[in-house]
C-alpha cells in the first residue's frame, strides 16, 4: 500500500461520511454540529486528498513507511478530533481532552508532512 493510494481511499470514504452528515444536518434543521462536519470535510477529505496528490507526484516518498505513517496518523487524528468536536457541540464538554489531544497530534503530523515536503524541495 502506498501513501497516495491510502490517502485517496480514506479521503473519498470520509467525503461520503461528511456529505451524509451535511445532508442529515440539513434534513433535521439542526446545524449544531456544523464545526465537526466542516472539520471532517476539510481535514479528512480536502487535506488528505491533497496530501495524496503530493505523494503521488513524489514517487520516492510515496512508497516510504514514514509517508504511510503520516497518512495513517492524519486520518486517525482527524476522525478523533471530529468526534471530540462533535461531542462538545452536542452537549458533552467532557470530550474536550479528546479534541485537544487529537488537535495537537494533527499539528505534530503536519510538522512531519512539512518536513517531508521541505526536505524533498531542497
Ligand atoms: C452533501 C454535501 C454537503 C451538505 C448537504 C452540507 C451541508 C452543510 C450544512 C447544512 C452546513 C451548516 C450551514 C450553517 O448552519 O451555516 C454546512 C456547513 C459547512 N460545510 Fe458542509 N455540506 C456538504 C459538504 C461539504 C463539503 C464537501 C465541505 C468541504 C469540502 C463542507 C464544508 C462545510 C463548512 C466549512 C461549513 C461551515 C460553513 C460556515 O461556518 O459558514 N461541506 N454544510
Amino acid at each position: 500500500m502506498t501513501a497516495s493510494r491510502l490517502s485517496f481511499t480514506l479521503a473519498v470514504l470520509i467525503a461520503i461520511a461528511g456529505m451524509t452528515w451535511g445532508i442529515a444536518m440539513a434534513i433535521s434543521h439542526d446545524h449544531s454540529t456544523l464545526p465537526a462536519h466542516a472539520h471532517l470535510n476539510l481535514l479528512g477529505w480536502v487535506s488528505l486528498f491533497l496530501m495524496g496528490l503530493y505523494y503521488r507526484g513524489h514517487t520516492d516518498l510515496d512508497g516510504s513507511r514514514i509517508a504511510l505513517l503520516q497518512v495513517v496518523v492524519w486520518a486517525a487524528a482527524s476522525v478523533a478530533m471530529v468526534a471530540g468536536v462533535g461531542l462538545i457541540y452536542s452537549g458533552a464538554p467532557q470530550a474536550e481532552p479528546l479534541a485537544a489531544i487529537s488537535s495537537l497530534v494533527l499539528l505534530a503530523d503536519m510538522l512531519l508532512f512539512a518536513w517531508l515536503v521541505i526536505r524533498a524541495a531542497r
